[in-house]
């Protein structure tokens, strides 16, 4: 299709309904949907109490579901007892046990078909494997694995001893590892030889090597899956293969049955200072969250062939793909490489191979494919898609319509669903055969999430189009419990605002004439890249952390597939300011932090913008990053000079 239609869309503001063919199947309709609403704002925790009733299987029913007496400290459902595993995997064996939960695809495009009864058989045979290597209730484990079937086993089979995991995503560099090992204080790493993503080796197992060298006194065990074959050294009182640590163990292990409250998983996750924060989660209230949003907006259903292409190390992969699909016994391909590897049709070849009907990825991978033309989409059927979705960062109209009509024909609903690893679950999104969408938008906030947009002084924002910050004023059973180890820092950041009640988002948001949020992006100093947060103090830190470096600060500027990029302003106090020291302060950065840290530019000058008391003008520093006039006073500059050298550096 010609490019101007779709520009002439895009000015009409156009509202799609949901089609018929979808409402028709639905599983929430109008009806449902407002009552849902209706109880929700009459009863909120009696409201989430029926759903915890009706979707989970106790092991002893809860009775209170929410206290709130020790705010914002929030309980759900805590008198009850439970195993996520035993919801995820043994609730399903009865009737699904042949039903295949998992469809792998390797980087090397091979497929393997994995039925509830075997991975309900793989989880308990690996949680054995944990227990005969004294790894029990609370301990942590950190998962530093590829995107595999072998990554959601060792999730839940952690959860099923009551192990608390932190999944820290491949892509992260040794030092980056390290800092969580210790936060977290483990006592296992559970990781792979290495694996090939997009035909390139990833040596994970050196990587946690470099990592456990000096500190992590932690650890005492390091569980290495075979998955590359390249050569690995293995330290023989901590290492063992994965394969020899399951040889011998019996395929059923009683579940640990905890309490609601118990911590299901810690994962990390960048904020505005230097240091990552530990995101707690809990076992009832964040099951929940995962299941009904699988049921409210995808749709989920016994036939669907469910896929989310983000990897297990981020949140979405928690929530749908380890958690979610698996307690509604779906079936969901699980893949291991990237959508550009071996050709740039990866993503829609596996549409049709697999049947997929259900597909969820990141506005960046959109663009990126976009990019690439409609030519490789076109290839292919694309005709088992029924819903698409998206989440990350906010979606450009014109990525929203691409997806629309050349991957989804025009028959799909979008999903463009906003929520954060601290909400656990999806917050606002549309409901798909109720909820009329429109681009960029990610609509409404579904029932029992009491989203709210207000000012400075914490009055709400009621006229259109005019923004605020983005909170949400009621507790919600899959939010948050505390940062690990840190919970005045769980208090400052998110209820420091506007009281023990209101969780404090830390995006902007506005709503139009009709209600609909469109979120503008963060109000803290984190970045969105490729729909991954950074704090622009953990990037600081590592370029001051380099010999050569003085002073550094990063801000973002659009980018075009990343949505943002970063740019460094970097001052010397030795070395050659030029290509090749940028060059290599770009790679230590990848070093220090992984690849998606690695700023995308830097400028070298004599100081930074800063005000009288000595604070770096960032928003000066990004209208400069992105090549703007500048409209601020710049008359209270410790030394306004420096701007236009600022400026010049980057021709
Ligand atoms: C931040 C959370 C939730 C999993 C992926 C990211 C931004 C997320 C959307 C959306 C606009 C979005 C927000 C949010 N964000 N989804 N649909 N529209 N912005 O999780 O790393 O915790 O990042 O991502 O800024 O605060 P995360």
């Amino acid at each position: 299709m010609a490019d101007a239609s779709i520009e002439s869309v895009l000015k009409e503001d156009r509202k799609f309904d949901p089609p018929g063919h979808f409402k028709a199947r639905a599983l929430v309709d109008d009806a449902r949907l407002s009552s849902m609403h209706e109880r929700a704002g009459k009863d909120h925790a009696g409201f989430w109490a029926d759903l915890a009733r009706r979707e989970i299987d106790w092991h002893r029913p809860f009775d209170t579901a929410l206290d709130d007496s020790d705010a914002p400290f929030f309980k759900w459902f805590a008198d009850g007892e439970l195993n996520v595993a035993y919801n995820c995997l043994d609730r399903h064996l009865e009737d699904r046990g042949d039903k295949t939960a998992i469809i792998f695809e390797g980087d090397d495009g091979a497929v393997e078909h994995i039925s509830y009864r075997e991975l309900h058989a793989r989880v308990c045979m690996f949680a054995n494997a944990l227990k005969a290597r004294d790894i029990g209730l609370s301990d942590r484990v950190v998962i530093y694995m590829p995107n595999t079937p072998q990554a959601v086993v060792a999730m839940l089979a952690c959860a099923r001893i009551g192990a608390i995991h932190s999944v820290v995503f491949g892509g992260f560099s040794a030092p980056s590892l390290k800092d969580r090992i210790e936060d977290a204080q483990a006592r296992a790493v559970i990781t792979a030889d290495g694996n090939y993503r997009g035909g390139k080796l990833i040596p994970l197992k050196d990587t946690v090597d470099k990592a456990l060298a000096d500190g992590c006194e932690s650890i005492e065990t390091v569980i290495v899956l075979k998955r590359a074959g390249n050569d690995v050294s293995m330290d023989d009182g901590r290492d063992v293969w994965w394969d020899k640590a399951i040889d011998g163990q019996p395929a059923e292990c009683e579940p640990e049955w905890v309490e609601a409250e118990h911590p299901l998983f810690i994962l990390y996750t960048s904020g505005s200072t230097g240091k990552p924060k530990g995101i707690q989660h809990s076992t009832g209230g964040y099951l929940l969250g995962a299941i009904v949003t699988c049921k409210w907006v995808f749709d989920l259903q016994d036939d669907d062939v469910f896929w989310c292409t983000a990897d297990v190390g981020w949140i979405t992969g928690h929530s749908y793909i380890t958690y979610g699909p698996t307690a509604l016994g779906a079936t969901q391909v699980v893949f291991e490489g990237v959508p550009t590897y071996p050709e740039g049709d990866r993503f829609w070849k596996m549409v049709d191979d697999h049947k997929v009907s259900i597909f969820y990825t990141a506005p960046t991978a959109i663009r990126a494919l976009m990019k690439l033309g409609n030519e490789l989409p076109q290839k292919h059927e694309l005709d088992s898609l029924r819903l698409l979705g998206t989440v990350g960062e906010p979606i450009n109209p014109e990525a929203w319509m691409w997806y629309h009509r050349v991957i989804g024909h025009e028959q799909c609903p979008i999903v463009d669903t906003w929520w954060q690893t601290e909400t656990g679950a999806q917050m606002i999104a549309p409901v798909p055969g109720v909820t009329p969408t429109k681009p960029g938008s990610c609509t409404h906030a579904l029932p029992g999430i009491s989203a709210e947009i207000l000012d400075e002084e914490g009055r709400p924002v009621t006229a259109a189009d005019k923004g605020g910050n983005l909170v949400i004023s009621r507790p919600w059973p899959h939010m948050l419990r505390t940062i690990w180890g840190d919970p005045d820092r769980y208090k400052s950041t998110y209820f420091g605002k506007y009281g023990n009640q209101v969780y404090v988002v830390g995006d902007a948001a506005e709503r139009d004439e009709e209600g609909y949020f469109r979120i503008l992006g963060r109000t803290d100093d984190v970045v969105n890249i490729s729909g991954h947060r950074l704090g622009t103090m953990e990037v600081e830190s590592a370029l001051v952390a380099h010999e050569a470096v003085a002073e550094a600060a990063v801000v973002s500027r659009p980018h075009e597939v990343k949505g943002e990029a970063i740019v460094a302003f970097a001052i010397l106090k030795s070395g050659e300011p030029g290509e090749a020291l940028a060059g290599e302060l770009r790679n230590w950065v990848s070093e220090q932090l992984g690849a998606i840290a690695k700023p995308e530019e830097i400028r070298f000058a004599d100081g930074l913008p800063k005000t009288r008391s000595g604070k770096i003008m960032r928003r000066l520093l990004r209208a400069i990053a992105r090549g703007e006039q500048i409209t601020q006073d710049t008359s209270t500059l410790e030394n306004p000079q420096i701007i236009e050298q600022l400026q010049r550096a980057g021709r």
